[in-house]
């Protein structure tokens, strides 16, 4: 975000100096996503020559075998070919530390690891401590860095703290949390991430909205029909079946991914790009959502759970029959819900968002409809209807935006179809390798907080869905699995649109 508040032109702001301590160094997210992304940085010169990483975790590694592991995964998941001189900058600056995150001892041996690198590198003691651990460990890990000094921010360093999702699994467990780690840090240094956050287009639905004159003044209720949101995803649980399983779609996209996407697209114009400036925005539409009330939910939530299936051709599992998975699990991997934003700009407007797994494609996007034009004019022509205005904000695969709008089909007749204005993001800035972490990191160099989440967002976004699960806890579904892998999800998604005159995108396709 800092970089692209520079204005036209402005060169982009490089991370200070720092040393990047990673917890759970030897996970899926260092290979799969941190590292490709430092690499990314480094590839694009935004990473400092001040700059070490020191692995931290409980893999029995030293720091040669840590490199040596680094330098093989690099190689496979860099989203760009890798070049050697840039990657042995990388190795001359990795750190091992192996650990047990509840054990004193270990700080005291990373301490002294921060402060050797600090020498070697001028890091100015500056340090990052990325938290890319089971939640579980989060409280222990923050509270042991305090204890050992490390979080302490004096003579002009700073110590900040990345904390990965899941942030709590309620609201009451994330309250506890935020009160947790508050005791030994301070609000601004704790950056708590949701990566749907370091989305191009995520970023670019603010400079969308703001940065046009044309589309503010029709965004309300005055012409918005209605909001759909999708986030649907062709893969399973994949080898996450323990934790899903305890989690489900709901608590795993909803009050931190989808929220995330209200929130931008709902949110009043900030005063400034000032990160407390567009936060305070976003915290208040998630204030104004409505929880569903518990004698709602059942008509006004619906979950899913696949059965067998079919996906690209391939058969695809039930849920129930996946890795990790209990054989008579209740878990939902799908949810849809029905929300309202209570405020001047959104009332009576529905929200409807849906989330699933092993659904029929891969999609994420915000589809907003507008209200038909008066149909008037055309009354003695063929014309039956007027379709109305339909704007979308693809996320991904495809990023871009479309509008789509009545144009008369050429002949003697007045007839219409619907036809699509398409912006692609590939088509004019090309398609920049990227994990989607790179920007994220960045900013917690930088010291810029806008694109995390605040206590007060994270506990905004568990309110909001808590009614729902205590709801689904209590009355555990019966017609579980009740969609196959590969399709839209459960048809009761559907009556939750029809009940009202609508109809989901998509929903002719079996
Ligand atoms: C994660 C969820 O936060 O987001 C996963 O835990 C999900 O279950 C993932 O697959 C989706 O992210 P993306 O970027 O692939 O849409």
């Amino acid at each position: 975000m800092a970089n692209e508040a520079n204005g036209d032109g402005a060169e982009p702001q490089i991370g200070d100096p720092c040393t990047m301590v990673i917890f759970g160094a030897g996970g899926d997210l260092t290979k799969r996503k941190l590292l490709p992304a430092l690499y990314n940085l480094k590839a694009n010169n935004l990473l400092p020559n001040e700059f070490a990483i020191v692995g931290f975790s409980n893999n029995p590694f030293n720091s040669q075998q840590f490199r040596e592991s680094q330098s093989k995964d690099i190689h496979e998941f860099a989203t760009t070919k890798v070049d050697d001189g840039t990657w042995d900058w990388f190795n001359e600056r990795i750190e091992y530390v192996q650990c047990d995150f509840g054990d004193p001892a270990a700080y005291k041996r990373l301490a002294e690891m921060i402060e050797k690198v600090d020498k070697q590198y001028s890091t100015k003691g500056n340090c990052l401590f990325y938290l890319a651990v089971a939640p579980r460990f989060f409280s222990v890990a923050v509270k042991q860095l305090g204890d050992a000094g490390l979080t302490t921010e004096e003579n002009g360093r700073w110590r900040r703290v990345i904390i990965e999702k899941p942030f709590g699994h309620d609201l009451e467990s994330a309250h506890a949390l935020n009160t947790e780690i508050k005791k030994t840090l301070d609000e601004n240094q704790i950056y708590r991430i949701d990566h749907y956050l370091g989305k191009e287009t995520v970023q670019n639905l603010m400079a969308f909205r703001f940065s046009n004159g044309i589309f503010e003044p029709i965004w309300n209720s005055r012409y918005i029909d209605h909001i759909q949101i999708t986030a649907a995803e062709t893969v399973g649980v994949e080898e996450r079946g323990g934790y899903y399983d305890q989690s489900g779609a709901l608590r795993d996209m909803v009050p931190n991914h989808v929220m995330q996407l209200i929130s931008m697209v709902a949110m009043e114009p900030p005063y400034s790009f000032d990160a407390d400036a567009v936060r305070d925005e976003k915290a208040k539409v998630l204030h104004a959502i409505s929880p569903i009330k518990p004698e709602e939910v059942l008509q006004n939530a619906v979950r899913g759970q696949y059965g067998a299936g079919n996906e690209d051709g391939k058969s695809a599992p039930a849920y129930r029959t996946e890795d990790q998975v209990k054989r008579d699990s209740s878990t939902e991997t799908y949810a849809a819900l029905k929300l309202y934003v209570d405020n001047w700009r959104w009332a009576r407007v529905p929200f409807y968002v849906r989330t699933g797994k092993r659904m029929k494609h891969r999609l994420t996007e915000i589809a907003i409809q507008f209200k038909r034009a008066p149909f008037t004019l055309f009354r003695h022509t063929r014309v039956e209807n007027t379709m109305p205005n339909l704007l979308v904000v693809h996320i991904q695969p495809d990023e871009g935006i479309s509008l789509g709008f009545s144009a008369k089909i050429p002949g003697p007749i007045m007839q219409l179809g619907q036809v699509d204005m398409n912006f692609k993001y590939s088509d004019y800035f090309g398609a920049a390798p990227s994990t989607g972490y790179e920007t994220l990191i960045l900013d917690c160099m930088i010291g810029d907080p806008t694109l995390f989440q605040r206590d007060d967002m994270v506990e905004a976004g568990w309110r909001i869905v808590n009614p729902v699960l205590d709801l689904w806890k209590a009355l555990p579904a019966r017609e579980f699995p009740n969609y196959p892998a590969g399709s839209w999800g459960p048809k009761e998604a559907d009556h939750l649109l029809e009940r009202d005159g609508r109809q989901w995108r998509f929903h002719n396709e079996k």
